[in-house]
């Protein structure tokens, strides 16, 4: 049976209907109230219900940006949007007819990728989306990690630098901090302001005011040298964490996604390079892959659609 995935991001919504093969039959797109939650959950609501008109739907998967519940209920804690012990299943419910479970928005994606897209062959895998923020999933032995609490699988909350800088959960030095898009603009800024290699960012922050992702996606789309640096230190932390990462759980494949997955090759080789350096046991354990995610901005909403229609048991 067909299910509904919503992917909630920081500028927009999408949702869509998704069949049991993973492939979308109708989708929409609405802008993110993301400061607003009341008008966060209409737009969810209206989605939901738009989308499900004549349809026969089994369930919808609400993917989001936070530390999920084990019941798939409630978002504890949402690092970059306000929510805070938020019950936003049961809101939801209220208001739709269709059975809903909330998901780990990295979670949804990398279980997209595992089912359907990147992940196909393997076991283990270990996704990390760099985005405003670094998130991840984990699948260990066929099964998406979870954790006892539900809310397992934050890898962008690993610690990289002790004493670091402050990250939006609370705490320090969280891999968020320096594998994030929002980092790889600080990252930039830094180098413009060091001139040299900084000159073409620093001549298009003056032409734009400031440095945007698309504007250093474009950079380093030209290959520009100083935009490529700030890429490859951001490769360069995301390697080690995924070395750490290899040794706690030993995936076959890390699959990187994201709008920062954009850059390709060229951030794959960075993450690589240090992931090798890096790496317990280097030169004897064996190598996994480094893919960039195959279902780019739909597995959100795939793999939310996906799990919402095995959480309500429906397998068809
Ligand atoms: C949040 C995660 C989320 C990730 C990517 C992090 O800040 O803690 O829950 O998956 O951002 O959106
Ligand atoms: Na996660
Ligand atoms: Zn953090």
């Amino acid at each position: 049976m067909r299910a509904i995935g919503i992917d909630i991001g920081g500028t927009k919504i999408a949702g869509a209907v998704v069949d049991e093969f993973g492939e979308i039959l109708r989708s929409e797109r609405r802008p993110s109230p993301a400061g607003d939650p009341v008008l966060m959950e209409q737009t969810i609501v209206e989605m939901i219900n738009s989308l499900a008109e004549g349809e026969e739907i089994a369930a919808a998967g609400v993917a989001a940006a936070g530390f999920i519940d084990a019941a798939q209920s409630s978002v504890y804690y949402a690092p970059n949007i306000n929510w805070r012990n938020e019950p936003l299943r049961e809101k939801l419910e209220k208001r739709v007819s269709v059975p809903v479970i909330i998901e780990n928005d990295a979670n949804a994606a990398g279980w997209a990728e595992f089912r359907f897209g990147a992940g196909r062959l393997v076991s283990d895998m270990v996704m990390l989306t760099i985005g405003t923020g670094v998130g991840g999933a984990i699948v260990a032995d066929d099964r998406l990690l979870r954790g006892g609490f539900g809310a397992g699988a934050e890898l962008g909350h690993l610690r990289i630098v002790p004493g670091g800088l402050a990250c939006g959960c609370g705490q320090h030095g969280c891999i968020e901090q320096y594998g994030s898009g929002r980092a790889l603009l600080r990252l930039a800024n830094e180098i413009a302001d060091a001139g040299g290699i900084g000159q073409a960012l620093a001549s298009a922050r003056e032409a734009a005011g400031a440095l945007d992702g698309g504007i250093v996606g474009s950079l380093i789309a030209q290959r520009d040298p100083g935009a490529v640096a700030a890429l490859r230190q951001l490769g360069h932390w995301i390697g080690q964490a995924a070395a750490s990462l290899s040794a706690v759980l030993d995936p076959q494949l890390f699959v990187i996604g994201g709008g920062v997955a954009a850059s390709g090759d060229l951030l794959i080789e960075p993450i690589r390079a240090s992931y090798l350096d890096h790496l317990p046991a280097r030169g004897y354990h064996p190598e996994p892959d480094f893919v960039i995610a195959e279902l780019v901005n739909d597995a959100g909403v795939v793999g939310a659609a996906d799990l919402a229609r095995i959480y309500v048991g429906d397998h068809r």
